[in-house]
C-alpha cells in the first residue's frame, strides 16, 4: 500500500464514521452509499455463492468528486452490506478516477477490469481530443475481499487512431475460449459506437472490430453492456447526445439496447433502440449472470448533467443516489421484458388484498401487484403527489399538484406510448418508485421525498395486492 492509498483510506473511513447513519429517505432495499454520493454499478457478480457489487463513490461530496469503487455484498440483493473501498485512484494511471468497470469470474478468481481516468492539466486541452487518458487496467482478487496490484493493460494510443480520446467502462466476457471485452467509444468525428477487444490470456488485449449503427447515434456511449438472454443477443448503450423531437420529453442521456440480429463478431445489423426504462431516474445499467444461470442487471438510480431535478432531502442526508432494486431480463415471444429478481418474493407479506380500489397506509417498504387492468383503467397515486396513469394512448408517470411538486425534486413528466396495460407492479422504497408495466414490458423509475407513505390505486375491475417488504 502506497502512502497515498493509506491516506485515502483513512479518510475515507473518517468520512463514513461521521456521517449520520439515519436518514428518513436512506433506502431500505436498495444499494446506496454510506455517506456521500455514488452513480454506476461496476464488477457486479455472484462470486462463491455471495452476490458481490461495486459502486463509483466519492465519499466526501453528495455532489459528486474523484470516484472510487466502493464495495457491497448481499445474500439475496435486497439486502446490502457495505465492505469499504476496495479501489482508491492512487496511480499515476487512475489518478483520478477508478471509473467504471466489470468483473469476470473464472476458475475461482474474481478479476476486475476498469478504466482509469486522468485528466492532464493545460489550458489548451478540450479533453475530448486531448488532455484526457482513459487506461484500461486489471485487478484479481482470490477472496473478492482483497485486491492485488493494479496492472496496466492498455493506454490510448493502445485504442484505434480514430477515436477521441473518450474510451471507456470494459465489459468483458468469454466465448469459445476467447475474451472478448467491449468498451464505450467517442470517435474524432463525435460518434458514439462500441468498440470490440480480444484477448486469449485476459492480460493482452488487441483491438478487434467496431460495433455501430448505420447512422450516428449520439456522440458518445458509455457502459457498453453485451449479454444473451434466453439466446437473444443484446447490445445495451447508455447514449449520450441524442437529439429530435423522439427524444424532446425524456431524460437527458438515455440507457437502452439493441437487439443484435446475427453475430456480433461476425456478420450482424443492430434493432432499433429501445429504453430500458422510461422515468427519470436511470442510467448506466451493467448486467451479470447468476450462478443459476438468470441475467441480472442493475443501474444507477440517478441522472448525469441534469439541472431540472435533483434530490435535496438525499443531500440534507449526507447522501446521492442509489442503484435501482436488480432485475431479472428475460424474453418473452422473443421481447425483452424486467421483473425484480425473484428474492424479492421470500421478503414479501401481504397486508391488503382488494378488487378495484384499493386505499392504504404502506410501510416505507412496498409492493403491489395490479392484474387483470380491465380496458386500460388504470390510475394510482404514490405518496400523495406521484400519479400513474393511462390515459388511453399512454402510460404516464406524472407528479401532480402541490403535493407533487412538494415531493418530485423538480422532477415531472415521463411517458410512454402502448396499448392499454394488463398489470402494474410497483416497488416502493424510503425515496424511490420502480413502475413494471405489463410484467416489465415498460419500467418506469423515479426517486421521490414523499411525507408520508400512502397508495391509492384505482382499477376497476383489477385485482389488487398490498404487500410489506421486510
Ligand atoms: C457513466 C460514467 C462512465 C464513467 C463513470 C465515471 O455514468 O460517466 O462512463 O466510467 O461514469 O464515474
Amino acid at each position: 500500500m502506497n502512502a497515498l492509498t493509506r491516506d485515502l483510506k483513512q479518510l475515507v473511513e473518517l468520512a463514513e464514521k461521521a456521517a449520520p447513519a439515519e436518514g428518513r429517505f436512506r433506502q431500505r432495499l436498495h444499494l446506496m452509499p454510506p455517506t456521500g454520493w455514488l452513480n454506476d454499478p461496476n464488477g457486479l457478480c455472484q462470486f462463491k455463492g455471495l452476490f458481490h457489487a461495486f459502486f463509483q463513490y466519492s465519499p466526501f461530496n453528495p455532489e459528486g468528486g474523484v470516484k472510487m469503487w466502493g464495495h457491497c455484498t448481499s445474500r439475496d440483493m435486497a439486502h446490502w452490506e457495505y465492505q469499504g473501498t476496495a479501489l482508491y485512484p492512487d496511480q499515476p494511471f487512475d489518478c483520478h478516477g477508478v471509473y467504471s468497470g466489470c468483473a469476470l469470474v473464472e476458475d475461482g478468481r474474481m478479476y476486475l477490469y476498469y478504466t482509469g481516468n486522468v485528466k492532464l492539466e493545460d489550458q489548451e486541452y478540450d479533453y475530448v481530443l486531448a488532455g484526457r487518458e482513459g487506461n484500461t487496467v486489471l485487478v484479481e482478487s482470490e477472496d473478492g475481499f482483497r485486491f492485488g496490484r493494479k496492472q496496466l493493460l492498455m493506454r490510448n494510443e493502445d485504442y484505434p487512431a480514430d477515436l477521441s480520446c473518450h474510451v471507456r467502462d470494459p465489459k468483458v466476457w468469454k466465448q469459445d475460449g476467447r475474451y472478448y471485452m467491449v468498451q464505450g467509444v467517442r470517435t474524432k468525428e463525435d460518434v458514439g459506437e462500441a468498440q470490440i477487444f480480444v484477448s486469449d490470456d485476459r492480460i493482452s488485449w488487441s483491438p478487434l472490430r467496431r460495433i455501430r449503427t448505420e447512422e450516428p447515434f449520439g456522440y458518445m456511449w458509455e457502459c457498453p453492456d453485451y449479454m444473451d438472454v434466453d439466446g437473444q443477443k443484446i447490445l445495451s448503450a447508455s447514449v449520450q447526445g441524442l437529439e429530435g423531437e423522439e427524444w424532446r420529453d425524456r431524460n437527458v442521456y438515455q440507457s437502452g439496447y439493441f437487439y443484435i440480429e446475427g453475430d456480433i463478431l461476425g456478420e450482424y445489423s443492430l434493432s432499433q433502440y429501445r429504453l430500458w426504462d422510461c422515468g427519470f431516474d436511470y442510467y448506466a445499467p451493467q448486467s451479470f449472470v447468476t450462478e443459476d444461470g438468470r441475467v441480472v442487471m442493475m443501474a444507477w438510480m440517478g441522472m448525469p448533467d441534469c439541472p431540472e431535478y435533483g434530490n435535496s432531502p438525499a443531500l440534507a442526508e449526507g447522501w446521492q443516489h442509489c442503484f435501482t432494486f436488480p432485475r431479472e431480463i428475460y424474453t418473452e415471444d422473443g421481447a425483452v421484458r424486467q421483473r425484480p429478481v425473484r428474492e424479492l418474493e421470500m421478503l414479501k407479506r401481504k397486508v391488503k388484498g382488494a378488487e378495484g380500489h384499493l386505499k392504504a397506509e404502506c410501510p416505507a417498504a412496498w409492493e403491489t401487484d395490479i392484474t387483470g387492468i380491465q380496458a386500460g383503467r388504470f390510475r394510482a397515486v404514490v405518496g400523495g403527489g406521484l400519479v400513474l396513469t393511462y390515459t388511453g394512448s399512454r402510460f404516464e408517470m406524472r407528479f401532480e399538484g402541490p403535493a407533487g411538486e412538494e415531493i418530485s425534486g423538480g422532477r415531472r413528466l415521463r411517458y410512454q406510448e402502448m396499448e392499454s396495460p394488463d398489470s402494474v407492479k410497483i416497488l416502493g422504497d424510503a425515496s424511490s418508485v420502480e413502475v413494471f408495466v405489463n410484467e416489465g414490458e415498460y419500467v418506469f423509475t423515479t426517486r421521490y421525498y414523499p411525507g408520508a407513505y400512502t397508495l391509492e390505486v384505482e382499477a376497476d375491475g383489477a385485482a389488487v395486492s398490498l404487500y410489506a417488504v421486510e
